[in-house]
């Protein structure tokens, strides 16, 4: 497996394989992958000859910076882990914060048509620049065909498809559906930080979600948040950050349901000092 650590190394990498005319996938991550990270790879190599995995925990996207020091770092067994999906044809670029921010480690200022001020953009100060900023960087260095995103983080696979539309960057950008544990709980590379009990307490999340889609059918929006809040103030080891069900375009709270569009009803939860989302279709 190729690995690259540095982006000139791996432009002129990528230039050899396109004069052969290969295609470029691209699953850009933080790391400390799992089985959701490889579903995106799985995909991309189902519809790419090679995927390029970014391996790379962007200081820019977090606002808490104890988030940032403790954020896992599992280089050997993230190799180790895509080396059992292809060898050959997957190539992993794992740079250093100088690679990618040459300078001043600083994002850039967006704006992504008011995406940005929902959900993860009002409780994450500066989120959404610090992602704007290194998917943006990323792809002007991999220069993918496509690329792939988790709707797990389904306000960012958004975010990037209006980045890549208002720069209009060469390319596709696609949606994989969220891949869970058995019990329910959305994979996340954050999991690993839970204790035993909070482990063990964190599958109420996608319990509640999936109650609530029932209830959306009949109940309003109000109803149902005001349900939910409830379930998870009897939940002593979760604290319940958002709750909110928002048009899956504009991703604005719904006010008046309306049969023409789609919902999603999107979660924050502290279980411990992990912070965990999830969000889910509601019709
Ligand atoms: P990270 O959290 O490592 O996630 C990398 C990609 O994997 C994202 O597109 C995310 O949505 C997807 N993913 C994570 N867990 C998933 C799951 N359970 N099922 C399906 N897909 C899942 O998201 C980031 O990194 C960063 O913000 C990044 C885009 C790399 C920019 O730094």
């Amino acid at each position: 497996m190729k690995i690259f650590h540095n982006k000139s190394e791996l432009s002129h990498h990528l230039s050899n394989l396109r004069v052969n005319k290969g295609s470029v996938g691209f699953v850009p991550t933080m790391g400390a992958l799992h089985n959701g990270h490889l579903s995106l790879v799985t995909k991309g190599l189902s519809e790419n000859d090679y995927i390029v995995v970014s391996i790379f925990v962007n200081p820019t996207q977090f606002d808490n910076p104890e988030d940032l020091v403790k954020y896992p770092r599992t280089l050997e067994a993230d190799v180790s882990l895509l080396k059992t999906v292809s060898d050959k044809t997957i190539i992993v670029y794992a740079p250093s914060v100088e690679d990618i921010y040459t300078d001043t480690v600083k994002s850039q200022s967006f704006r992504f048509d008011g995406l940005e001020h929902e959900m993860e953009g009002a409780f994450r100060d500066g989120h959404f620049n610090g992602v704007g900023t290194i998917v943006k960087r990323l792809f002007e260095i991999v220069k993918p065909n496509r690329a792939y995103f988790g709707e797990k983080d389904f306000q960012q696979l958004q975010i990037i498809k209006k980045l890549v539309e208002l720069h209009r960057m060469p390319v596709e950008v696609i949606g994989c559906p969220i891949h869970r544990a058995e019990d329910g709980l959305a994979m996340s590379s954050r999991n690993t930080r839970l204790t035993k009990h909070h482990r063990t307490a964190a599958p109420f999340i996608y319990k509640t979600l999936k109650a609530a889609k029932v209830k959306f059918g009949t109940k309003s929006a109000k109803n149902v948040t005001e349900w939910v809040e409830k379930q998870f103030k009897k939940q002593e080891l979760l604290k319940l950050e958002y709750f909110i069900i928002a048009d899956s375009k504009t991703l604005k709270p719904v006010k008046r349901k309306s049969t023409k569009k789609t919902y999603r009803a999107f979660i924050a939860v502290y279980a411990g000092d992990v912070r965990l989302i999830d969000n889910i279709a509601l019709n």
